[in-house]
């Protein structure tokens, strides 16, 4: 039987640009969105062209360029913004327009000053009016996460018998627990008519650390495709991050679940992304963080020399690292020294480590991290004189 094939619906472009200091130019866009394709993300979301021309200008030159992705563009349930996005996109080999509209109390009565009613009549109009232009619709329940499940449904199934090819559930502020959002998506699944036929989407933000758990979550109980960043960026505390959802997808077998993207590329993307958008990934990063594959507690090392997989759930290859590293501190242990001795080309006798490792720890207490440069000079000298 083979896997059950999310698709990855990439929006580090579009949610991932509104963050304050990312914004791009048209040029750097162009790349990451080359990167994008090469990566092998089913859709992309490259912006929200009716908020500015230079936007709609990147989101129509994408358009044109890419042809092995879905080019996405944004809109709300305004005509005016469905025209704009839909001539921006109208170059695409496989376009899409993303339209949709706030469906929770807070949204209808409070943003919107609205009822329920014309709330769903707007979405149903919105999704009607961009299928004039293109046949890849994806409709949104903005904040879908604190909707009531009966109106979602009621909206949701509207939305699909007026065209929509792909229902977008977000939980727009993050508050979902994992088995609420899944609760949400089943709910779905089992009380929309039509449901089967068109794709479920998350779209969950990261306010309480929960983006990609309840991605996860989403998947598990019926969604095909996952919304998602890479390194997470987006709103606020950002959103699910591209390359957690990707391996967790992979390394669980268990779920039966794949993806088309080639994780080989994930480290350089990230890398890409935070150089262009002058955003430092964290160290501690699941996947792409600088430590994500670093090892610095002694215990820990002589695992990992022993044996990869005592400490490591993932090949660091996979990913696109060139191998787990062994940082060198005072927390780290003789298995370990010995081991870089070994890379750095030294042959040192058991006797003669002892001596290297108490002048080892001196070092590493002044300078916290013991570089190779001085595990040379150590070396470079013998036990006895060392000790
Ligand atoms: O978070 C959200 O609800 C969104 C929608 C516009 C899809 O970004
Ligand atoms: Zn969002």
């Amino acid at each position: 039987m083979p896997n059950k094939r999310i698709q990855i619906f990439d929006t580090t472009l579009r949610d991932g640009e509104q963050v304050p200091g990312c914004q791009l130019n048209t040029n750097e866009k162009i790349e990451i969105a080359r990167a994008l394709e090469s990566l092998g993300v089913d859709v992309m979301e490259v912006g929200f062209p009716i908020s500015s021309p230079g936007d709609f200008h990147s989101v129509q030159q994408i358009a044109s360029i890419i042809k092995d992705s879905t080019v996405c563009a944004l809109s709300r349930a305004v005509e005016k913004d469905i025209e704009v996005a839909a001539e921006a996109v109208a170059k695409a080999k496989r376009p899409r327009i993303h339209t949709g509209i706030g469906t929770s109390d807070s949204h209808i009565f409070d943003k919107l000053k609205s009822t329920r009613e014309k709330v769903l009549e707007r979405g149903v109009a919105a999704v009607k009016f961009a299928k004039k232009y293109v046949e890849d619709v994806e409709f949104y329940a903005e904040d879908a996460g604190r909707t009531e499940n009966e109106y979602l449904a009621k909206i949701v199934e509207a939305a699909i018998k007026a065209g929509a090819t792909v229902v977008n559930i977000p939980d727009t502020t993050g508050y979902c627990l994992p088995w609420q959002y899944g609760e949400k998506i089943k709910y779905l699944k089992e009380n929309v008519k039509g449901i089967d036929n068109v794709h479920i989407s998350t779209h969950c933000h990261n306010d309480l650390g929960l983006a990609t758990a309840n991605s996860i979550a989403g998947v598990v109980n019926g969604a095909t495709q996952i919304e998602c960043t890479i390194n997470g960026i987006g709103e606020r505390a950002g959103n699910a991050s591209l390359e957690e959802s990707v391996m967790i997808l992979r390394q669980h077998k268990d779920l039966d679940f794949d993806t088309g993207i080639n994780t080989k590329l994930l480290k350089s993307m990230s890398e890409l992304v935070s150089s262009k958008m002058r955003m430092p990934v964290q160290p501690n990063k699941a996947i792409v963080g600088a430590n994500a594959f670093a090892h610095s507690s002694g215990i820990h090392q002589d695992g990992v020399i022993k044996s990869r997989e005592t400490y490591e759930i993932i090949d660091p290859h996979e990913v696109g690292v060139n191998e787990s590293s062994i940082v060198l501190t005072a927390r780290s242990g003789r298995a370990a020294l010995n081991f870089r001795a070994k890379k750095l080309g030294f042959d040192v006798t058991r006797e003669e480590m002892e001596g290297y490792y108490q002048n080892f720890l001196q070092i590493a207490d002044e300078k916290k991290v013991v570089q190779d440069q001085d595990l040379i000079v150590l070396f470079s000298k013998t036990a006895a004189h060392s000790a």
